[in-house]
């Protein structure tokens, strides 16, 4: 399990195993429009303040993974204990 904060409230709420970022941000009221739910549309993107994502999508190139700087919170997840995101 890892944790996201929804920057923009402070909110911060935990990611089990077996859920999606997506899933949970989205149960808290974070406003996040997504369709493939696989990582491949790209239209759940989230940018990202702080932490570093596990990015599992097949959108990204390898400077945009390298980057950290946005994720598709539909399948990817993080690195760090902690990913701040600009919700
Ligand atoms: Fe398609 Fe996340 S919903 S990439």
């Amino acid at each position: 399990p890892f944790q996201v904060e929804l920057a923009r409230t402070g909110t911060v709420l935990t990611v089990p195993a077996h859920s999606s970022v997506l899933d949970v941000i989205t149960a808290a009221g974070a406003d996040v429009l997504s369709s493939c739910r696989q990582g491949v549309c790209g239209t759940c993107e989230v940018t990202v303040l702080a932490g570093e994502p596990d990015h599992r999508d097949s959108v990204l190139d390898d400077a945009e993974r390298a980057a950290g700087t946005c994720m598709f919170v539909c399948v990817s997840r993080s690195r760090t204990d902690r990913l701040v995101l600009d919700l």
